[in-house]
């Protein structure tokens, strides 16, 4: 088996291959990992096969949708999970073969109501069901105590004690531990009363993931967050410093059309010198009047340079190729100190 374990602040994913025919699994993948996870399966002579989520993630960003598109391989998941872009499901007991290894999928519900655990050879990946020392929550969307004991107690500590435990998660660098390890020394599984565990799980009042909303609309959808989309429009536009504009502004360099995307009183309140303004919410069905030659260099500016990227993204697949954004917003520009004018253009 060759194996490769990614950690992301405390997330884990797994890259798990068969040695015989190179093929690969991933579990549990995160979105900013992608490059990472391509660049481990080719210096390992692997083709990625599956992408596997032990479970609808609450707390970061799945990469089993970008990945899939561009690998052209199917998203496994339980049964359970909402994800409508889960094209290959798996029930308890049944397996993903990859290459010459078994993935047997465990289904233990609790921390969510989609979780599963995986066995390959000598190695279980727990998902969020059983992590070092701990185990998932369960006050998290379609978690559920009672059956996080029974998915414990009655599933997978009964497994062989030598078992490698690989969770989806831990804040303390920690690698990977064994079944009988955690028999042993985890706090939460001295508690073997059921009543008094799920009394526990339920009083452990925890905070809520950040990004929780988002997460699990982008989870659960197959959509896009918000970082995606920003990081999708800053791959595909040039930038130009505040610095640079600041003195092309100071030569009144008039081949340059600032735009300035933000709303109008925000504008008035202050703008570059000579910059245009034309909101985002109006730009698509403005710009023909406002900007009938696309061979113009148009430079985008707004408060904090999100807004902008994302016009100059859309001004470029609108054909006007010129378009550059300003790598920062007004609000550096003021922090710098470099002009503002109020009001009105003249
Ligand atoms: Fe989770």
């Amino acid at each position: 088996m060759i194996f490769e374990q990614v950690a992301t602040g405390g997330c884990q994913s797994y890259l798990v291959g068969c040695g015989d025919t190179r093929s690969a699994a991933l579990i549990d993948p995160e979105l900013t990992q992608i490059d990472h996870y391509m660049a481990l399966a080719a210096r390992d002579g692997l083709r990625i096969r599956y992408l596997i989520d032990t479970h609808t993630h609450a707390d970061h960003f799945s990469a089993t949708r970008k990945l899939a598109q561009r690998l052209a391989v199917p998203v496994v998941m339980h049964p359970a999970s909402p994800a409508p872009y889960a094209d290959m499901r798996i029930g308890d007991g049944e397996m993903v073969a990859v290459g010459r290894l078994r993935l047997q999928a465990l289904h233990t519900p609790g921390h969510t109501r989609d979780s599963m655990c995986l066995q390959v050879e000598d190695r279980l990946f727990t998902g969020d069901t059983l992590l070092i020392g701990g185990t998932g929550r369960t006050d998290l969307p379609s978690g559920d105590p009672e059956a996080l004991y029974d998915s414990l107690f009655n599933r997978i500590l009964k497994l062989d004690p030598g078992l490698k435990v690989f969770p989806a998660h831990d804040y303390k660098g920690r690698q990977s531990s064994t079944i009988g390890e955690e028999l042993a020394t985890n706090p939460r599984l001295q508690v073997r009363d059921r009543a008094a565990f799920v009394e526990m799980m339920r009083n452990l009042n925890l905070s809520m993931p950040t990004h929780l909303t988002e997460a699990l609309r982008t989870n659960m959808t197959g959509g896009k967050s918000v970082a995606q989309l920003l990081g999708e429009a800053a791959a595909s536009v040039p930038f130009m410093s505040l610095s640079e504009l600041k003195a092309r502004v100071d030569a009144a360099d008039d081949r340059l059309v600032v735009l300035d995307v933000r709303e109008r009183d925000a504008y008035e309140g202050g703008h570059i010198p000579g910059a245009r303004l034309l909101p985002r919410g109006q730009l698509e069905l403005r710009v023909n009047q406002e900007l009938p030659d696309p061979t113009r260099r148009i430079l985008t500016c707004c408060e904090l340079g999100q807004v902008s990227t994302l016009a100059a993204r859309t001004l470029r697949e609108m054909g006007f190729l010129n378009t550059v954004a300003l790598d920062g917003g007004m609000k550096a520009w003021r922090e710098a100190g470099y002009p503002v004018r109020q009001g009105k253009e003249a």
